[in-house]
């Protein structure tokens, strides 16, 4: 069991469909005890529902925009446990207007907030976290090949992988002396809550399934066992990376064809 005596808190589990959720199995297979947060009461049921099946698993309230709900989170999480190994970070936001039409027209206010839970949530959490994290540690978060390369109607989040992608490196750098590694995984395109809010979502899910090498699409699954890998032991040597895990469809080249 590679993560026998080891605890993690999950943030940005939504439903059965969340990266999140496919993370938490992943890691509780191989013996992880986990503690999560739901976004608001909306999600408690779901959340609460969907972890009544793993033993010693609790959630607590926390919206990432709030940086008292996180301090929040990381009170209730510390009254349950002395420590915590690893932190997963899969959450993210932009208002649905702003990932549709064209990038040029994005707001003030969308750019302001999709930056902000998607982006700097990672440092509010990973910094309220550290007192939590005294034996190193291993903090995952989530992105997408739209922080690199333009794909239509992911607009501004595309600008808030970037920074997010940058905000791992910053943290990794920051972190490492603690022995707290920090890394992203850019997941190929899933159809969740989240992803349904890119309009176009089902094209790029089809498309990819047509041009990734591995002539697949990418599932919750593949995502949950490369975060299990970061999070145990045998991830030690890596730290401020970003892991595709996406059937290799970042390698291509626009010529690249199916035949
Ligand atoms: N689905 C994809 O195609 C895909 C691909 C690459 C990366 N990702 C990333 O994976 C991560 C998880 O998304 P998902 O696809 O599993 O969708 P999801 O909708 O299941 O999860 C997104 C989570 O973000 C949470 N969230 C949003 N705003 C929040 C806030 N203010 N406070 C607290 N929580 C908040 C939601 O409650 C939800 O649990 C995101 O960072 C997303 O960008 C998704």
């Amino acid at each position: 069991m590679l993560l026998d005596g080891k605890t993690g808190l999950i943030i940005g589990v939504a439903n059965k469909h969340s990266i999140a959720w496919a993370i938490a199995q992943s890691a509780a297979s191989q013996g992880a005890k986990l503690f999560f947060n739901y976004q608001g009461e909306r999600l408690r049921e779901n959340v609460e529902e969907l972890i009544a099946t793993m033993p010693g698993a609790k959630a607590f309230p926390c919206d990432v925009g709030d940086d008292a709900q996180i301090a929040a989170l990381m009170q209730n999480v510390g009254k349950e446990t002395p420590k915590i190994d690893f932190l997963v970070h899969s959450v993210a936001f932009a208002p649905r207007e702003e990932l549709t039409g064209q990038f040029v027209n994005t707001t003030r206010q969308g750019f302001a907030t999709a930056l902000d839970v998607s982006a700097y949530s990672l440092v509010a959490v990973t910094k309220a976290a550290l007192p939590l994290m005294t034996d190193g540690g291993s903090v995952v978060t989530l992105t997408y090949l739209g922080a690199e390369r333009v794909v239509p109607h992911y607009n501004v989040m595309g600008v808030a992988k970037a920074a997010l992608e940058a905000t791992v490196r910053y943290l990794a750098h920051d972190l490492g002396p603690k022995n707290i590694r920090v890394n992203a995984i850019s997941a190929g395109p899933i159809k969740t809550l989240a992803a349904r809010g890119v309009s176009g979502i089902s094209k790029m899910v089809d498309h990819h399934r047509e041009f990734a090498p591995l002539r697949r699409a990418t599932e919750q699954g593949e995502v949950g066992d490369t975060a299990l890998f970061l999070v145990s032991p045998l991830g030690r040597g890596i730290t401020g990376e970003v892991i595709y895990v996406d059937g290799g469809y970042h390698i291509l080249g626009s010529l690249a064809s199916p035949d």
